[in-house]
């Protein structure tokens, strides 16, 4: 029975030796350790007929040896373990083992069209109705629907690319020539918002580009006031720049409106008192309003004696400067990463 023992090992390290899958491996087991004809429980089973000091002895032998062979086991059992891993890193279509490739970059909305998403929420949210219009525009409607025939001195304010051969089209100076498209076309009463791109014929500096953005809008209904123009434009300037914002109207001309106004905000940096963002003034301009001129309702096709409204226009760009301390506006245009990448 002692030789039986010592061999036993030695059997089963062949046995093992020659397994090359789980399966295998744990048939071999089962013909030592089995319940049933298992060699090593077998053996134990003959224990039963010794005693005394000799079944002691033998007892402790075939534990040393039981503990051997479940090791041998465990050892065959890591190692096919590591073969598996090592067959699916190199055979499956996903390598685990390579470099982390970088995440591509997430863009995000430029900053002027994240300004123009935030003022059209705010408008919607009081009713008003999105309405875009052509940039490629004609000169009645830049111009002379707005109450500036050809050879108004006001026109020169706004030159702008004609586009050669075809007649009278002009890139839109202004959003205000949807004015008078929307009242064609939605009819009174109306409450619309207009962004778009503008156009001017300019010498380009740090203050000047031949393409910016701006927002329009326009209220026409019975009964509207400047004080509904007001209070509009007011709560405005507190969604963007805080409520302690203050808000004043001083009289500028534009063709398109009677009266007409230079809207200003207390500078949102310092509240007023001057600082370098206002030039000393404590006061910034963002925008231009007044109440639609009849003439312009005329050529909307609404009557001036019935409905009445007010318009204003935002420069978007100048809102963007003002609140990052924007230096120069000909970044936007730019498509440098490098300055589109902080916002
Ligand atoms: N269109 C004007 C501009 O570009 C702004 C404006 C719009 C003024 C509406 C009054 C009413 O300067």
């Amino acid at each position: 029975m002692n030789v039986e023992i010592k061999n036993l090992k030695h059997k089963f390290q062949q046995a093992i030796d020659e397994v090359n899958d789980f399966i295998k491996l744990e048939e071999v087991y089962q013909l030592f350790f089995g319940r049933k004809s298992g060699e090593l429980t077998e053996i134990m089973k003959n224990l039963k007929e010794l005693s005394g000091e000799a079944r002691k002895e033998m007892g402790k032998l075939i534990n040393e040896v039981k503990t051997e062979l479940e090791d041998i086991y465990s050892k065959k059992k890591v190692a096919l373990q590591a073969e598996s891993w090592k067959n699916i890193a190199t055979t499956e279509a996903i390598d685990v083992t390579q470099p982390k490739i970088p995440a591509t970059e997430v863009g995000h909305m430029h900053p002027i069209t994240q300004i123009q998403q935030q003022i059209e929420q705010f408008f919607i949210s009081m009713g008003f109705m999105i309405v875009d219009g052509p940039e490629l525009e004609s000169d009645y409607y830049n111009f002379t629907a707005l109450n500036m025939p050809p050879d108004h001195p006001a026109r020169d304010m706004q030159d702008t690319f004609y586009i050669k051969g075809h007649g009278d089209w002009v890139m839109r100076t202004q959003t205000s020539p949807v004015q008078v498209r929307a009242m064609q076309d939605y009819g009174v009463p109306l409450r619309m918002l207009v962004p778009g791109r503008v156009f001017r014929n300019e010498a380009t500096d740090a203050r000047h580009e031949h393409t910016f953005y701006q927002v329009e809008g326009m209220v026409v209904d019975r009964n509207i006031t400047f004080g509904d123009m007001k209070g509009t434009l007011e709560a405005l300037a507190k969604h963007l720049y805080g409520e302690e914002t203050k808000m004043r109207l001083r009289p500028k001309l534009y063709p398109f409106v009677e009266p007409g106004v230079n809207g200003e905000v207390t500078c949102y940096l310092c509240k007023g008192d001057g600082c370098r963002v206002c030039k000393q003034t404590g006061w910034l301009e963002i925008f231009g309003a007044g109440m639609v001129h009849p003439e312009v309702l005329k050529a909307g096709g609404v009557d001036p004696e019935e409905f009445g409204g007010f318009a204003f226009g935002l420069g978007l760009n100048r809102l963007v400067m003002l609140k990052y301390g924007i230096e120069d506006i000909r970044h936007f245009m730019s498509g440098d990463m490098r300055f589109l990448g902080q916002f």
